[in-house]
């Protein structure tokens, strides 16, 4: 029998499970023999989940077998025994109603499967929009060694000669031809040539940001968020990143010591600098909470504020993530960050390295893909938090991509009922509404539209684009896709559902936005407000199944989406057991 190839420092977490020498060991053993792991594997070598989020039905996720071997391969080479497990894929683009409906269940499918196996150490491979926050969020409950691998972005879209973003397409192509700019099938043409790689959006989507967010944050390898998916460098990367997380469960570099505060304040302030989706705000108090770190949405406001975009990349700016790779990537950002005294340098990272020594050095090679301190794409792009008698919880508003005559903006509200309410008037040419007018969508919060569906930025009233009109301003309570721009105040919390103010809002009230000082604003008196606030009705009590748990214990936006009873680390010690 073969030793193990490193001593371990302190006492695996396997070991309670292939350790033992009575009944319970021989029989934790024997099942796992019959997948041909000699005996050795069991011998003090650590345990290595590889915690997969593949399914034909994420596909952005459609290649990680291929990525789990080269992970796999890494683990083996490091001395330790690989173990592959699924988890529920909550994919972007085919999941109803919405992806983040099921964030939470992915999040507590990970966090129990780590936590009920014989787990040293998880590889979390992500890659779609909810993967990444929903494989945090689970491991960072039980706080074990975890190492993020996302699958890397697309290449470039490619339509009619020239390069097309993930999403913004779409929103762009629909608007061409709501407009009459196109034809339909010219916009039909347009789906082989957005997405042909494997990978998830090449826009600075949700999951572009969120894979950006999770390399700053020090959870994965450097340059982790933009190597192409088909790029060979990221087989690279994802076989280090195996080797990697062997020795972190040798040296006990669990995730709370990486995920400490520092890391959020650089995730926050990183988010504005690449131009970032809303949907981090979201996530990041969830991931937060989960290992007790405070995060409030003030922080997003003083941290995150005055920060510049300096990252060129649709939906705020031009490229995509194939050319920011080519730029040099994240280490190129944050060198430029770190230079102009915008990180906490050293947070630690799963290298073992600072996230300063990681970066320091970092070359850029495209002055207009990652833009220098003194020539930003926008001068003010951290999220603003809104707050007023309309969001006494806050709402947010994405500067790099609205029109900055409209974040300072008053005008009547045009109020619709429900995502099915829009649909069904907005095409009406009698529509009483102008390019002042402010477009009210509400019951599209967490419960309203369960799982706070990316139905924000609604499109403009047919007629009005017909003149010309390119963007309104639009507040509610939904969320907005990455991918996604326009002047959109979106998060409103409470939500409508959770009778918010929003639900008091009547067509023809005046609502008053003002990004520079944080306001949002229904001009009504506080007794009128009161009055019909009070006139409100608390909706039917929810269904049943997993949509009523949901319902039941779902948070609102400003904390996080995360199910009440989820909150917290709880460690990976499993309740009861005896062993
Ligand atoms: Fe999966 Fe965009 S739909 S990353």
């Amino acid at each position: 029998m073969a030793d193990n190839p490193k001593t371990p420092k302190h006492p695996l977490r396997s070991a309670q499970w292939f350790g033992l020498k009575d009944k319970n060991g021989f029989m934790y053993r024997s099942w796992m023999k019959n997948q041909g792991i000699p005996e050795h594997h069991f011998c003090g070598r650590p345990v290595i989940g590889i915690c997969n989020t593949w399914s034909e039905l994420t596909p952005c996720n459609a290649h990680f077998r291929e990525l789990a071997d080269k992970v796999r391969r890494g683990i083996i080479e490091a001395g330790g025994v690989p173990v592959e497990f699924p988890v529920f894929s909550s994919g972007e683009s085919n999941l109803r109603p919405t992806a983040m409906l099921t964030r939470n269940l992915a999040a507590m499918d990970v966090e129990e499967s780590i936590r009920g196996n014989p787990i040293d150490g998880v590889v979390l491979m992500a890659g779609c929009d909810k993967t990444t926050p929903a494989l945090l969020m689970g491991a960072a409950s039980c706080d074990v060694p975890a190492i993020v691998v996302t699958g890397g972005p697309m290449l470039n879209g490619k339509h009619h000669g020239r390069d097309v973003g993930s999403g913004t397409l779409v929103w762009t192509m629909h608007e061409d031809y709501k407009a009459g700019r196109i034809s339909l099938q010219d916009f039909l043409d347009a789906e082989a040539g957005m997405s042909r790689s494997a990978g998830t959006c090449n826009t600075m989507g949700t999951a572009s940001t969120m894979a950006c967010l999770a390399e700053v944050m020090g959870v994965s390898l450097p340059h982790n968020a933009a190597i192409p998916a088909v790029d060979s460098r990221r087989s690279v990367l994802a076989h280090l990143s195996g080797m990697r997380i062997v020795d972190m469960v040798h040296e006990n570099l669990c995730l709370s010591k990486v995920l400490t505060r520092d890391a959020f304040i650089n995730a926050i302030r990183t988010n504005a600098v690449i131009g970032g989706s809303t949907n981090a705000v979201i996530h990041l108090k969830a991931i937060a909470q989960r290992v007790g770190v405070p995060l409030s949405m003030d922080d997003w406001q003083t941290y995150g504020k005055d920060v510049p975009t300096l990252v060129n990349l649709q939906p705020s700016g031009r490229y995509l993530m194939e050319e920011f790779y080519y730029a040099g990537g994240l280490p190129a950002v944050l060198k430029r960050m770190g230079d102009a005294g915008l990180l906490h340098k050293e947070a630690l990272t799963v290298n073992g390295k600072t996230l300063w020594e990681n970066n320091r050095e970092a070359p850029c090679y495209n002055d207009d893909v990652i833009r220098p301190l003194d020539n930003p794409l926008c001068a003010n792009g951290g999220i603003c938090v809104l707050k007023g008698n309309l969001a006494p919880r806050g709402a947010v508003l994405k500067p790099s991509s609205a029109t900055p005559a409209l974040m300072r903006h008053r005008g009547r509200a045009l109020v619709f009922d429900s995502f099915e309410d829009y649909k069904a008037r907005i095409d009406d040419p009698d529509l009483d509404v102008d390019e002042n007018s402010v477009l009210v969508l509400r019951n599209c919060g967490p419960k309203g539209y369960p799982g706070m569906a990316e139905v924000g930025n609604i499109g403009l009233p047919p007629k009005l684009l017909k003149k010309g009109v390119t963007d309104m301003l639009r507040v509610t309570d939904a969320r907005m896709s990455g991918t996604a721009y326009g002047t959109v105040v979106l998060h409103v919390t409470p939500e409508s559902r959770e009778l918010g103010p929003l639900a008091a809002v009547r067509d023809g009230d005046m609502i008053r936005v003002d990004a520079s000082t944080g306001e949002l604003e229904l001009e009504v008196s506080d007794q009128t407000l009161a009055e019909r606030m009070g006139e409100l009705v608390a909706p039917a009590p929810p269904l049943t199944g997993y949509m009523r748990l949901y319902l039941d214990h779902v948070t609102q936006a400003d904390e996080g989406c995360d199910f009440d009873f989820l909150v917290g680390c709880r460690g990976a010690d499993v309740p009861g057991h005896s062993h």
